[in-house]
């Protein structure tokens, strides 16, 4: 894998989108007006080569959409996605190959991604073969060095995924991925559907991986403890838009957003010593077919002001790498999560 291995590739943007919307048309009955349900609005967002970027929020906040689109996968309404400085939106066929080739997928159902018709060998040779990465007398030893790198053996190559447990393939699924020789994977709750004990395993294999081959990692979850251990950054959704994003210790211990602070107060035993926030989230969002005005959150907000209730949705303002849409100023949010003395601190530092 060395001619994946550029440890100076950190710190520039891989992927970047700008303004993106993805909208999908929605079936009214006889006579009533065409509906569409704005399932991505106006998202901009970008992940550093080599980066683990943490994407959160509650089902049907739209993530799965966001990652699909960012991959070219679902067509956009709107907006603009940069892959290495080159626009692939309106852009050249060649360089929607080249992302198609640089980035992957890996899913929730880790036996969905494989053919259980195909050994694992099969499957990752198909990969290597029609996408021309190695001599054919090469793809062998190539199988078992892709089998060897998600923490399998050479042997897995001659068994069919009903052979497997869930978490080898979870592994498998990532070799697949792996044999595209991605610059970036979309992990779209890959971890979800296993075991705690395993769950660990598979992020560990991430960690590992991005140290490793300097992987960019768009990890969308619900769960946040994982994504706290996991992530660089974290970008919180609601409602199709993203609220909040920046550092993952930041936007964890100084949320600046009520959404993202009832988020985080949820995290079982996250830190015995914080104190809880006086409101936790209550209620469902409302539907994303007709999304209230102003602050799509405010009907849930226990701090809504009238200025949260009317208009356009906030703006997103930003404290240094922090960023986060929402009207509060600091009084307020001091009081929607009073924090301790050191966070006081870290928080006055940035
Ligand atoms: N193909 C589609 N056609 C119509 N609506 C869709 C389609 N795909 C997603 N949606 C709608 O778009 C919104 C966002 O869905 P999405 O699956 O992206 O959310 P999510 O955050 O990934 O949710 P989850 O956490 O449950 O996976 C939802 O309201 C969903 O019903
Ligand atoms: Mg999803």
């Amino acid at each position: 894998m060395t001619e994946q291995s550029e440890p100076d590739n950190n710190r520039w943007p891989l992927l970047e989108v700008e303004a993106l919307s993805v909208a999908f048309p929605v079936s009214g009955g006889f006579g009533v007006k065409k509906r569409v349900v704005q399932a991505v609005n106006e998202v901009s967002l970008y992940i550093n080569a080599g980066e683990t970027l943490g994407l959160v929020g509650e089902s049907g906040s739209g993530k799965s959409t966001l990652g699909r689109a960012m991959l070219q996968l679902e067509t956009a309404s709107a907006g603009r996605v940069r892959f290495r400085g080159q626009l692939i939106t309106d852009g050249m066929k060649s360089d929607i190959t080249r992302l198609r080739q640089q980035t992957a997928m890996i899913f929730q159902d880790p036996f969905s991604s494989l053919n259980p018709r195909q050994t694992l060998g099969e499957s990752i040779a198909e990969v290597l073969r029609v996408h021309n990465k190695v001599a054919k007398a090469a793809i062998p030893a190539r199988v078992s060095e892709l089998l060897l790198l998600v923490g399998l053996s050479p042997e897995h190559a001659s068994r069919r995924p009903q052979a497997l447990s869930g978490g080898q393939c979870q592994r498998a699924g990532i070799a697949r991925a792996l044999a595209m020789e991605p610059r970036l994977i979309v992990a779209d709750e890959c971890v979800a559907a296993l075991d705690v004990s395993i769950q660990a395993q598979i992020i560990n294999l991430l960690m590992d991986l991005r140290e490793r081959i300097g992987l960019a990692i768009l990890f969308i979850a619900h769960d946040l403890a994982i994504v706290r251990r996991l992530c660089d950054r974290v970008a919180v959704m609601y409602l199709g838009r993203i609220i909040e994003s920046g550092p993952t210790q930041k936007v964890f211990n100084t949320p600046r957003h009520p959404y993202t602070a009832a988020l985080v107060a949820a995290i079982p035993e996250i830190d015995p010593d914080r104190p809880l926030p006086q409101h936790p989230l209550q209620g469902e969002p409302p539907g994303p077919v007709s999304l209230p005005a102003g602050c799509a959150f405010h009907p849930r907000c226990a701090h809504a002001l009238p200025a949260c209730r009317q208009g356009v949705a906030p703006e997103t303002r930003h404290i240094a790498d922090h960023a986060f849409a929402c009207v509060l100023d600091s009084h307020s949010r001091d009081r929607i999560y009073p924090m301790t003395e050191e966070r006081l601190h870290e928080a006055k530092a940035f």
